[in-house]
């Protein structure tokens, strides 16, 4: 049987850029002092792309040609070098996103699970669809692909924390009440924070209290490791070892 793949940006998403050409000078100042950090870490300057898409990210909201221009002047790297990866990778948004952006899970497991059934309800609930922002800029709905979350699925991700074993009400709540001002605790990791804050988490510039209560593993996660500690299992050729 043959079957084909449609490659390329994922349906709601638009091919180009959008937004600001460039930084006015004291953003651009701040940015650079920001990115000199983040340098610093690497070998390369070049290794430093990633964290340097998210600092962008985190001011703009999405990639801008702007923040694609300031990447590749920090890095030493073509505008369109800099586009080709960032294009890659499903992180680095090309449109505006609101304060909270809430991805369903709509890979195999979760799907199964009820993930395209969460979805259509959320689409119908805020009125948007798939790739769109609520009027009042709080929550940007998109399906996304599988986050290794499946012993919990279905999972919906705001701001890529967890929301585990999701239904279409637990998740009409959810975005009500994150419309409503009043994020709820994640199931696991850090607290929630704003969009462009979670950037810039990702860029490498966590503030301390960030990260200072982020939970640990699921017991559904370690299960399996778990009952290998019980009974003794060892990977072939790692006998001996801790
Ligand atoms: S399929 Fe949804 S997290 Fe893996």
């Amino acid at each position: 049987m043959t079957v084909f793949l449609q490659l390329g940006p994922k349906p709601d998403e638009p091919h180009g850029l959008s937004g600001r050409d460039s930084y006015p000078t004291d953003v651009r100042a701040r940015l650079e002092v920001d990115a000199e950090k983040i340098i610093a870490r690497y070998p390369h300057a070049r290794s430093a792309l990633l964290p340097l898409l998210h600092l962008v990210q985190s001011e703009d909201g999405y990639l801008t040609p702007a923040g694609i221009e300031f990447c590749a002047e920090q890095v030493g790297l073509t505008s369109a070098q800099v586009t080709a990866v960032a294009t890659f990778y499903s992180m680095y948004r090309r449109t505006p996103t609101g304060e909270y952006l809430v991805g369903v899970c709509t890979n195999t497991l979760c799907a199964i699970m009820g993930g395209d059934a969460i979805l259509e309800a959320l689409q119908d609930h805020l009125g948007i669809h798939a790739g769109q922002t609520t009027d009042d800029g709080r929550v940007t709905l998109e399906h996304i692909e599988c986050n290794a979350a499946c012993d919990y699925a279905p999972v919906v991700m705001v701001n890529w924390e967890f929301f585990d074993n999701q239904t279409p009400s637990s998740a009409r709540d959810l975005v009500d009440a994150l419309r409503a001002g009043n994020p709820p605790v994640p199931t696991r990791g850090a607290p929630l924070c704003p969009f462009r804050q979670t950037a810039r988490t990702l860029a490498g510039l966590p503030e301390p209290q960030d990260l200072a209560d982020a939970r640990t593993l699921g017991p559904a996660t370690v299960a399996g490791l778990k009952t290998a500690h019980e009974k003794g299992m060892v990977a072939h050729g790692l006998e001996g070892e801790d």
